[in-house]
């Protein structure tokens, strides 16, 4: 069990670059399905969910290589329909992978989420629109799902949530549908503004990503798109935590290789909390106060409200202001677990159901605590740098499921953290 040692009360100080969004390669990974040909990817970030999407392609038969952040998927070579069983249950959202196949080939053997750390996933938004378009799934095959459908016909898909992994799962299995395919209420983070992209370049005619309402005109048959050469957007959550960062300690950190829009809520949350951000072009510019100011009330939202990624770093920051705030957690209704952790670490926080009232201590102390989910253990990394003393952080597996090289990159701007296996 890998845990991260942390010396804190540095402040950090220099640059940092942002590398691909984990949430916008995931479904690009499953698009490729979709091309009876070659995808490059570029700006790929070297992440377990990455590399466990690359070996569910690789097992039903593509041909894949990762090399120097490109991805190359050629999936001309398909021979298998069936998700691996022990894959799926590494990564909850291989459930991206049903829409796909399903367009593709007909036919999808794959596993049934269960829940997981961060509560219930439940997949009945997938289902039902997947349903809707014609597919039959049959879900008591003992936790698996078998989906058939000779061929999906496109439909007026109304969401009664905007889910992004179902708006997504839709989005691709429309793709070589019959007739034309709306999505109302569907999700608008720009890592679905991103998947469009990536079909559209494919040669698929899809528009509206980014609003509430998705247009795909199916192409029916011959199922083949375009070969094609694509760029993932970089990771708002990512530069996101290492803005926290910056703020929590006091810093004074250059973030680059961003895309400011997607950051638009975060920076007027970090602002309230007191943190001066400059934005210039794809960079931002952040110093972090002596201590941060408490917020009134953040909410987390879809897109473009306040990210549910980026509670658990927030809080941290939070955990240490002067004052009381109140945090409300609306998408995930387990996505505390890092409170505990926080409060070995003197933070004071009460939680009542889904809202989190956090009355700032002057310092927090170094602990022994346990990461249980990934941006959770994103947050007692950040609670560490500004703790005085040391904090080791116990089971780090899921922060490398979204973090790559997360303790070289926080070394390059001053900190003292070292991985110990
Ligand atoms: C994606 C992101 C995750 C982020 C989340 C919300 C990826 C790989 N993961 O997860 O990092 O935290 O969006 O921004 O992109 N729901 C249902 N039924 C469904 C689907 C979802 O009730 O069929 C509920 C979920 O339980 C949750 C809410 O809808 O309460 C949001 O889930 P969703 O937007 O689907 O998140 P994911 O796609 O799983």
């Amino acid at each position: 069990m890998s845990k991260l040692v942390v010396n804190g009360g540095i402040r950090l100080k220099g640059e940092i670059s942002i590398d691909g969004s984990k949430n916008a390669i995931l479904p690009i990974l499953a698009a490729t399905l979709l091309n009876a040909g070659t995808c490059v990817i570029k700006n790929c970030p070297q992440l377990k969910d990455v590399n466990i999407a690359l070996k569910i392609l690789s097992m039903v038969g593509c041909k894949v290589s990762f090399e120097n952040g490109i991805i190359i998927v050629d999936s001309s070579t398909i021979n298998s329909t069936e998700i691996p069983v022990d894959l799926a249950a590494e990564m909850r959202s291989s459930i991206i992978f049903l829409g796909p196949m399903l367009a593709r080939c007909g036919k999808v053997l794959i596993s049934f989420p269960g829940g997981c750390e961060i509560g219930p996933r439940p997949i009945d938004l997938h289902l039902k629109g997947l349903r809707s378009m014609g597919a039959k799934i049959l879900d008591a095959y003992g936790g698996f799902l078998y989906c058939t459908a000779e061929q999906l016909k496109g439909y007026d898909i109304h969401l009664n949530y905007p889910s992004v992994g179902a708006t997504e799962n839709i989005m691709l299995a429309s793709v070589f549908a019959e007739g034309e395919t709306c999505i109302y209420n569907a999700a608008k983070e720009p890592e679905i503004v991103d998947l469009q992209h990536f079909l559209t370049a494919m040669g698929v005619e899809a528009s509206g990503a980014g609003t509430g309402v998705i247009t795909i005109k199916g192409k029916g048959v011959p199922k083949r798109l375009r070969d094609v050469e694509y760029s993932v957007i970089p990771d708002r959550i990512v530069a996101g935590t290492y803005m926290v960062a910056s703020g929590i300690t006091g810093g004074d950190v250059t973030i680059k290789n961003i895309i400011p829009d997607h950051l638009a809520s975060v920076i007027s949350a970090l602002r309230e909390a007191g943190c001066k951000i400059k934005v210039y072009g794809k960079q931002l510019h952040i110093s972090g106060p002596k201590r941060a100011e408490a917020v009134d009330i953040v909410r987390t939202l879809p897109y473009p409200g306040f990210p549910t990624d980026m509670q658990a770093p927030l809080v941290a920051l939070l955990a240490t202001a002067r004052g009381t705030s109140i945090v409300i957690e609306t998408v995930f209704e387990n996505r505390y677990k890092h409170v505990d952790e926080l409060m070995k670490m003197g933070a004071n926080i009460t939680l009542e159901g889904r809202i989190a009232v956090i009355k700032g201590v002057e310092k927090l102390k170094g602990a022994f605590v346990y990461a249980r989910d990934l941006r959770g253990a994103a947050s007692l990394v950040l609670a560490g740098l500004a703790a005085e003393g040391q904090t080791v952080i116990n089971d780090i597996k899921h922060l490398d499921r979204g973090y790559e090289k997360i303790e070289e990159k926080l070394s390059s701007l001053g900190a003292s953290v070292r991985r110990e296996v």
